[in-house]
């Protein structure tokens, strides 16, 4: 077992409700600095784990840890600074449609407290990193989808966050497309950036030669290491409690805290 692994998932659970499981006892160590695929079909769980990261929903079982700091015992008023350290790319792009390209960046900074001329220094090289800067006047309709997607990722950065996470980033995008913006999540994370990728394209992962997360039904089938070694995961099938769906007398825990509650609807970057 690693020591003090950047963010670490043990036994994690999540009950949508008492009929819908979105996790069933996932456990995963990622170091700072690694590039990670979550791979899997659809309704498998990847952009539950996204959400459990960035703290939109918490663990009904389980733990998350994230820089040593156990996810489930985050109180709502410390959300905001802990995203701060989080870059997220949500699977919609999440672009305010009437705000051109530079705006829609600096809006999001100034959401979190930057001053005018803050993003008028900023906004260029920010949107230079993910190579859209010639399109910094465009509205996001005059672009392309990968173009948006760049977008969607600058303003995940404008924090300089430590770890990114992109749920589905390629998820409309065509091969040559999907591999500019994975080439561009490459060199982030060359850069230093721990980077998370949730994502349904096999292929796009074969490309990118990256440590792979497979997951099948809210749990881990499967890792693949950055050589594609095969490892059984964690927390193997074997080992866990049979049930399928969340037994009656293991409710889940209500989510009393507001700012936790509901999926997606916490994240400032994401409400337009
Ligand atoms: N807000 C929600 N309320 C109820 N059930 C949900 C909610 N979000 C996800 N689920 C369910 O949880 C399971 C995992 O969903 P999740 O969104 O994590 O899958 P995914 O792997 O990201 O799928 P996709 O590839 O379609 O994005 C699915 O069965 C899904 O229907
Ligand atoms: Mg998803």
């Amino acid at each position: 077992m690693v020591n003090d692994p950047y963010i670490s998932l043990r036994k994690v659970e999540v009950a949508y409700n008492d009929y819908v499981a979105g996790l069933r006892g996932v456990s995963i160590n990622i170091e700072r600095g690694e590039f990670v695929f979550l791979c899997g079909q659809t309704g498998s769980g990847k952009s539950t784990i996204i959400r459990v990261l960035s703290s939109q929903i918490k663990p009904t079982k389980g733990e998350a840890i994230f820089d040593g700091r156990p996810l489930t015992l985050v109180k709502p008023e410390e959300i905001p600074e802990l995203r701060r350290k989080i870059g997220i790319v949500p699977q919609d792009f999440g672009l305010l449609p009437n705000k051109k390209v530079w705006e829609n960046v600096g809006y999001a900074m100034r959401a979190v407290g930057r001053t005018k001329s803050e993003v008028r220094e900023q906004v260029p090289a920010i949107l230079e990193r993910v190579n859209i800067l010639q399109r910094a006047d465009a509205y996001p309709t005059e672009l392309s989808g990968g173009e948006q997607q760049r977008v969607a990722i600058a303003r995940a950065l404008i924090n300089n966050p430590p770890l990114l996470l992109a749920d589905e980033p390629t998820g409309n995008l065509d091969a040559a497309h999907s591999d500019e913006i994975i080439n561009i999540l490459l060199e982030l994370n060359a850069q230093g950036t721990t980077i998370v990728v949730a994502t349904h394209d096999i292929s796009q992962v074969e490309r990118a030669g990256k440590r792979v997360i497979l997951m099948s039904a809210g749990r881990v089938e499967e890792e693949i290491d950055a050589t594609g070694g095969h490892h059984e995961p964690l927390e193997p099938r074997s080992d866990e409690n049979p049930k399928e769906t969340p037994q009656p007398d293991q409710e889940p825990e209500p989510q009393t805290e507001t700012s936790v509650s509901t999926p997606q609807t916490n994240d400032p970057h994401e409400n337009n």
